[in-house]
């Protein structure tokens, strides 16, 4: 049984989708840890409804750079989790996290990267674009993270059709439902491949 800790920025519904696998058996694991840049939201509601202890660290929360780096490696260095989970963080990492778990953070993104991923491309903008674009098929990606943002080795997609009607918000709800039964398998085919 390996050792997960999760961040998480917005409704969580990734974050639950995982933490449900682990309760049905699918995904042997342990989530020990959610943290969050903004404590009231959905992400958080979930941890405390499955008792898994929340971490609120954010630029507001520590707005000195070197206590609010120091608050989140105190929070590795506390659980000593084999991977990292970022489920819907909205943030980019300090280098200091990515040097203390290289090749061990995984992220989801919701398009079929390398398309539509990099700096602007997060949350509902992603579909946005994808729908501008008048694409004929998008998806969601796991990949890992490293220096670049999105642009980690990938370990999963899926793809989803773009309906020649679909609003940004519709396509965002397609893929989100295919993201839930993505990562969980994504995470648990990653904890085989390094024997955890
Ligand atoms: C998901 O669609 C996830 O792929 C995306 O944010 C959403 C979070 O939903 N992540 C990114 O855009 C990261 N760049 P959730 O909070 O319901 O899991």
């Amino acid at each position: 049984m390996f050792k997960i800790g999760v961040m998480a920025s917005g409704g969580g519904s990734n974050f639950k989708a995982i933490i449900d696998r682990i309760g049905e058996g699918d995904l042997e694991a342990q989530c020990k840890f959610l943290i969050v840049n903004n404590g009231g939201c959905g992400a958080a509601a979930h941890a405390e409804e499955y008792g898994i202890p929340v971490h609120h660290i954010s630029g507001k929360t520590h707005p000195d750079q070197a206590e609010y780096e120091s608050a989140l490696l105190s929070v590795l260095d506390k659980y000593n989790v084999d991977l990292l989970i970022l489920a819907g963080y909205m943030k980019a990492l300090p280098q200091s996290m990515l040097r203390r778990m290289p090749n061990r953070i995984l992220n989801i993104h919701p398009s079929l990267l390398p398309k539509f991923g990099g700096k602007g491309f997060w949350g509902i903008h992603v579909h946005e674009a994808v729908v501008a674009a008048h694409e004929t098929e998008s998806g969601a990606t796991v990949h890992l993270v490293g220096e670049q943002i999105d642009g980690g080795r990938i370990l999963a997609q899926v793809k989803v059709p773009v309906l020649p009607d679909d609003t940004p918000g519709v396509l965002q709800a397609r893929v989100l439902e295919q993201e839930h039964n993505l990562y969980w398998k994504a995470i648990s085919d990653y904890a085989k491949e390094l024997s955890l």
